[in-house]
């Protein structure tokens, strides 16, 4: 299917674009051989900045939205941050609560669809999206941003990371719009303050 069609469809019926995905991530989530290539437990560079330099405060809990399996969750309780998972997948909570086991108290984790028009989520100061955003159909993209603006606390820090994996698979995805596309959409609905971009086309 050509990137037009597929750009038409998601317009047309984003509803129904989005209970597709969800069904295919449950279905991911629900197998257990799901060993997706950015599936990792270590911290991306952008996080590991965003701990050390203090922009997650220690003292703030932290949201994680669309978390997946937890491998960052777990890392920030490691770090010493209480920590919320959310994921619209029952079967990647499940697989979040079981794998967590060891930090009991630090992590939370709740099934919850970031595209459900007022979700009110408790505001956090912390909050980070790796891979959740950037497949969102455009037409949910502003409830997405919406519900996450409204749960950040006012002056708090929001760490989107979207295409920076600089592999075929991600940097040529028809899926996957390019990075000013997110961008427009955050300055309509929240207070950007900086962004970066780094991501490049593979030579
Ligand atoms: C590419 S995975 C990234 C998982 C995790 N953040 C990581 O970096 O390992 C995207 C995740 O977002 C979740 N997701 C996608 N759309 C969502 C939505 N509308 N609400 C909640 N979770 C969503 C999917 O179920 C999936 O677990």
């Amino acid at each position: 299917m050509g990137n037009h069609l597929r750009g038409k469809i998601q317009q047309l019926f984003p509803k129904w674009t989005h209970l597709r995905d969800q069904y295919r991530w449950e279905r991911r989530w629900l197998n257990p051989e799901f060993s997706p290539f950015w599936k990792t437990d270590e911290p991306q560079k952008e996080i590991l900045g965003a701990v050390a330099s203090g922009w997650f405060p220690k003292n703030q809990a932290v949201i994680d939205l669309g978390c997946g399996s937890g491998e960052i969750c777990r890392w920030l309780a490691g770090q010493g941050f209480a920590v919320l998972g959310l994921d619209y997948s029952a079967a990647a909570i499940a697989s979040a609560r079981r794998l967590s086991a060891p930090y009991p108290d630090a992590l939370t984790f709740k099934i919850a669809d970031l595209c459900r028009e007022n979700l009110q989520l408790e505001p956090a100061f912390s909050l980070i999206d790796r891979g959740c955003f950037h497949r969102i159909a455009k037409g949910l993209r502003p409830v997405f941003a919406r519900n996450i603006a409204e749960a950040t606390l006012e002056g708090g820090h929001f760490l989107l990371i979207a295409g920076t994996f600089q592999d075929a698979r991600v940097v040529n995805h028809r899926a996957i719009p390019p990075s000013n596309d997110f961008e427009n959409t955050w300055r309509k609905y929240s207070a950007i303050t900086s962004s970066s971009n780094e991501r490049k086309p593979l030579s």
